[in-house]
């Protein structure tokens, strides 16, 4: 399909990225019908058929959990579907230049918030640890900047194949398994670059302090709850096994209304609606984090502001894919929606966005990042990659407007006082966020 090359180019030199992919996950996909000839009896369907026989049909998140993410067959535990050989492809493993972009983002917050003297990198679904390491390459090459700052690295994974090619990609080794039941992190390593790196199951057990957190195509594949509205009110839909077609799954409205239903807002207009509870309660402990110790959380996903309806897809193999077909080989997404992360916020920090990723790169000086790489590149297979990684980040009709930017950031960021005022200054006025405006260097 496509050709590996080694983009040792430009001032900051990244590991090979796969040429342009076939297919990205932001794309629209409602549930097909295929037919039964086509569904394999996965280990997935057999444990779900007997879930469901046991205690009847169960929610869209049930299935979405269970799919992705049950320690034992779960999609995400055991799989690499990342890049070219694997399900689908995102940003940071298309072009180095996206990494580079956000080691700057942060960079530049530290910097309007005081430089503090140590901060957390927190990644939320690391994927195989590739924007990561753009962005330690980022602050590696700004040591100079950083160089009185402790930065330590905290990644949430849940795969442990996942987890291990992080290890591999970060550290160069295989790290073994926490050994110690009293610790929150389940491996802990040290970075190519000599930065302390830890490894947890879920947010709450990553220390409370001043950190930067970063999801990149994370909330996407967490659980939602799917309603549809009709006559008799809003319904949840429920998957349930045909009866018509042994080991074949099939979409059901509840006869009656869910407790799920009350994440519906009242004034709702549309007539079919996903709603992730999941999201909610990661949006909640971030923005406690950041109201209690500070810095920033920067979330970039597909994703719309409370106007789509039925988004729930599959992929695999680069192909979309039918949601109920063959569970636990393919990749399950929906989009998420920004409107609904902003109401859980509950005013605790400040949010920012969602904004288009081609404005949000644009602001970030995308444009010079790749004109300094072109300018130092010869080989015409790497210009062209160059280029064609740009057009798949930035071209409104790809990713450019399909995926968002969106932030949160404590109050006092946003309006002044972030740094310690002598009693002769007056308020600091705050610099602009980089990305959501044009970014300044001071
Ligand atoms: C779509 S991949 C994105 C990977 C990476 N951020 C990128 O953009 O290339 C989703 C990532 O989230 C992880 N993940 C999925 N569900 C998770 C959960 N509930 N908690 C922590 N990580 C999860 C997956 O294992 C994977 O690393």
């Amino acid at each position: 399909m496509s050709v590996l090359v080694r983009a040792g180019v430009g001032l900051l030199s990244a590991p090979a990225r796969a040429v342009i992919p076939c297919l990205w996950r932001g794309k629209y996909f409602s549930s097909g019908k295929e037919p039964a000839e086509n569904n394999p009896v996965t280990p997935m369907l057999r444990h779900l058929t007997y879930k469901i026989k046991s205690t009847g049909p169960i929610t869209v998140a049930e299935y979405m959990r269970e799919v992705l993410t049950n320690p034992a067959k779960g999609y995400y535990v055991y799989h690499d579907m990342l890049g070219e050989k694997g399900d689908f492809i995102t940003s940071p493993e298309i072009s180095q230049i996206f990494g580079e972009l956000l080691g700057i983002w942060f960079i530049s917050e530290w910097m309007a918030t005081g430089k503090s003297a140590a901060f957390q990198l927190v990644e939320l679904g690391p994927g195989r640890g590739t924007l990561a390491g753009d962005i330690l390459r980022v602050f590696s090459q700004l040591g100079s900047v950083l160089k009185n700052c402790d930065i330590s690295i905290h990644l949430v994974e849940v795969s442990q194949k996942l987890s291990e090619i992080q290890a591999l990609t970060l550290t160069e080794e295989k790290i073994p398994l926490e050994r110690n039941a009293g610790s929150p992190a389940y491996m802990t390593g040290v970075t190519k670059s000599g930065i302390p790196i830890s490894w947890y199951r879920d947010l709450q057990d990553v220390p409370k302090e001043y950190s930067f957190y970063l999801a990149h195509e994370f909330f996407d594949v967490l659980p939602v709850h799917k309603f549809q509205k009709t006559p008799q009110g809003w319904r949840e839909v429920f998957i349930d096994i045909d009866p018509q077609v042994s080991d074949k799954l099939r979409f059901v409205l509840a006869p009656c209304a869910t407790p799920a239903e009350a994440f519906i807002q009242r004034d709702e207009t549309r007539d079919h609606v996903e709603v992730c509870p999941d999201a909610g309660v990661i949006i909640q402990e971030l923005s406690q984090r950041i109201a209690l110790t500070g810095g920033a959380a920067l979330i970039a996903d597909y994703g719309h502001d409370g106007t789509k309806t039925d988004t729930f897809r599959g992929f695999c193999g680069h192909k979309l894919h039918d949601v109920l077909i063959a569970p636990g080989t393919a990749d399950l997404t929906a989009d998420v929606d920004f409107s609904y992360l902003r109401r859980m916020v509950q005013g605790k920090v400040a949010s920012l966005g969602p904004i288009k990723q081609q404005t949000f790169l644009k602001n970030m000086g995308i444009d010079v990042r790749l004109k300094v790489l072109l300018d130092k590149s010869d080989e015409p297979s790497l210009r062209q990659q160059l280029l064609q990684g740009y057009d798949m980040l930035m071209n409104p009709r790809k990713m450019g407007e399909r995926f968002n930017f969106f932030a949160l950031l404590p109050h006092q960021r946003l309006h002044g006082g972030s740094r310690q005022m002598n009693a002769h200054e007056s308020k600091p006025s705050p610099s602009p966020v980089a990305g959501f405006g044009e970014l300044v260097w001071r």
